[in-house]
């Protein structure tokens, strides 16, 4: 493993237009569970019956008792790991371009990443199901379930749900920079959700080096990744980042 740290260090310090693609995985070492696999969320819960938009809106209380509140606790106590301090880290030595993220709980703009697409949304904010006015989660009181707006309508968390569309504008600024990068580094995603996981496919045909972070295989590791570096996240970024920082 050493040595495959080395030369994607290598690869990446000599490059100006890298993008990062992120999956649950690139959190877990932040005390968020991932959705598939080990301990997965979607062992425990049927995501059909809880986090598709037509069970929310048949039951907003339901989804909102078994998935939402849950998550809120957990988002909101999580910080920033290694992984993503590292992708802050290759944004400020002029690295890293992008990250575009599945996740949903703004960790990567916490840790300082200023260009992020949240491809799945965002957790830390909630829009009224009415009015569409804003709220953020953090200030919500789940003393009512379903929580509401001022208005009176019922609030939900601003991501993407299963039978929901991804925003346009996500989708064809994700596709731009897969075409326009050099490198892109695919951590802790299982890569079987579309149309994330054709971001690294339509840049390995582009002409991209990918390099993927993750214990485990995935449908990429055979024939898309160039280096496939097992291991996590947090603590393969804190290596990469510390040879890079030795070669430039
Ligand atoms: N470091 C790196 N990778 C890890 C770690 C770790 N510490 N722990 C687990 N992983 C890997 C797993 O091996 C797995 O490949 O992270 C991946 C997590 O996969 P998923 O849970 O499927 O997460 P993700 O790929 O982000 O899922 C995509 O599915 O249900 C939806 O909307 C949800 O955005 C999510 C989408």
């Amino acid at each position: 493993m050493d040595n495959l740290i080395k030369k994607a260090a290598k690869e990446l310090a000599k490059s100006k237009r890298v993008v990062a693609l992120t999956g649950a995985g690139v959190s877990v070492e932040s005390g968020i569970p991932p959705f598939r696999g080990k301990g997965g969320l979607w062992e425990k819960i049927d995501p059909m019956e809880f986090a598709h938009i037509d069970s929310f809106m048949r039951d907003p209380a339901k989804v909102w008792n078994i998935l939402i509140r849950e998550m809120k606790d957990i988002v909101d106590r999580a910080r920033p790991n290694d992984a993503h301090k590292g992708l802050a880290r290759l944004e400020e030595l002029g690295i890293l371009n992008m990250v575009i993220t599945q996740n949903v709980d703004g960790l990567h703009q916490m840790a300082g990443n200023t260009d992020v697409i949240e491809f799945h949304g965002n957790f830390a904010w909630q829009k009224c199901l009415d009015c569409s006015k804003k709220t953020e989660t953090f200030k919500i009181s789940l003393d009512e379930i379903p929580p509401k707006c001022a208005c009176g309508g019922i609030l939900r968390p601003d991501c993407v749900f299963f039978g929901e569309m991804i925003p346009a504008e996500h989708l064809l600024r994700s596709r731009k920079a897969a075409y326009e990068c050099e490198i892109m580094l695919v951590i802790g995603t299982s890569a079987v959700v579309q149309p994330a996981a054709y971001i690294p496919v339509a840049a390995k045909e582009s002409g991209a080096r990918i390099i993927e972070i993750n214990p485990e295989s995935t449908p990429l590791t055979g024939s898309i990744s160039d280096y496939i570096i097992k291991g996590n996240a947090g603590e393969v970024m804190k290596a990469i980042v510390s040879e890079v920082e030795i070669l430039l």
